[in-house]
């Protein structure tokens, strides 16, 4: 399974690439504008600064200015892969991207049927929402495992992108249902490191070798 950042932070970014455990970045508009930058230029510049997939959002929501905004955000750079929301405008435009050679990840996706639509349009990710689907009672993770046997019984080519991630236990989980890719907050990355025995069991080894008074190379 691939682990992609959820972020527009640079220095979350380079963290996660030092860590060597990140092989994608997602942003949207919400972190776009967090950092404050400038929109096009923030795409650019985490995609130059990563090797993987980075997928940036049009702003537009009608075919022409979406299909417009695309080609914009494409010619960023090779590894940047276009987010169009999952509407009638947005699938038009993922089948004639896909045509041209753009890969899209379809955003803002909350059931089977419209991650059906997604695969049948032609892109490269579809992104469910977990998160916010488990927000409002529902299961974010009944909907991963619907969408990721689906595409199994017709082999779609459309990667099952988790998205709206927000604790481990969303990711062991995608792992386990066979999910492509997880797009986590850095903070979430952070977190699977995490069990309270992995840090006593450390303390512990070192203050027994202390005890002994000698060094590394004793
Ligand atoms: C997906 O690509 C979205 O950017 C993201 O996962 C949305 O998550 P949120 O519900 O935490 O805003």
């Amino acid at each position: 399974m691939e682990f992609f950042l959820d972020t527009a932070d640079i220095k979350e970014i380079e963290t996660g690439l030092e860590w060597g455990l990140v092989d994608g970045i997602t942003t949207n508009p919400s972190l776009i504008a967090k950092q404050g930058k400038n929109y096009l230029a923030t795409v650019q510049e985490i995609a130059k600064l990563v090797p993987g997939p980075v997928s940036g959002e049009v702003l537009a929501t009608e075919f022409d200015e979406m299909m417009d905004q695309a080609h914009r955000l494409a010619d960023l750079a090779e590894n940047v892969v276009v987010k169009v929301p999952l509407t009638p405008p947005g699938l038009r435009s993922v089948a004639k991207l896909l045509d041209e050679g753009i890969r899209c990840n379809v955003t803002l996706c909350f059931s089977s049927a419209q991650a059906l639509l997604a695969a049948k349009a032609g892109a490269a990710y579809i992104s469910p929402f977990v998160g916010r689907l488990d927000d409002v009672g529902e299961d974010g993770m009944e909907l991963i495992d619907e969408i990721v046997s689906i595409y199994q019984n017709f082999d779609f080519d459309t990667k099952v992108l988790v998205a709206s991630i927000r604790h481990p236990i969303h990711i062991v989980q995608s792992a386990q249902l066979g999910a492509d890719v997880a797009t986590m907050p850095f903070k979430v990355l952070e977190q699977l490191f995490k069990h309270p025995l992995t840090d006593l069991g450390l303390e512990r080894f070192l203050a027994d070798w202390k005890k002994t008074g000698k060094s590394f190379e004793d």
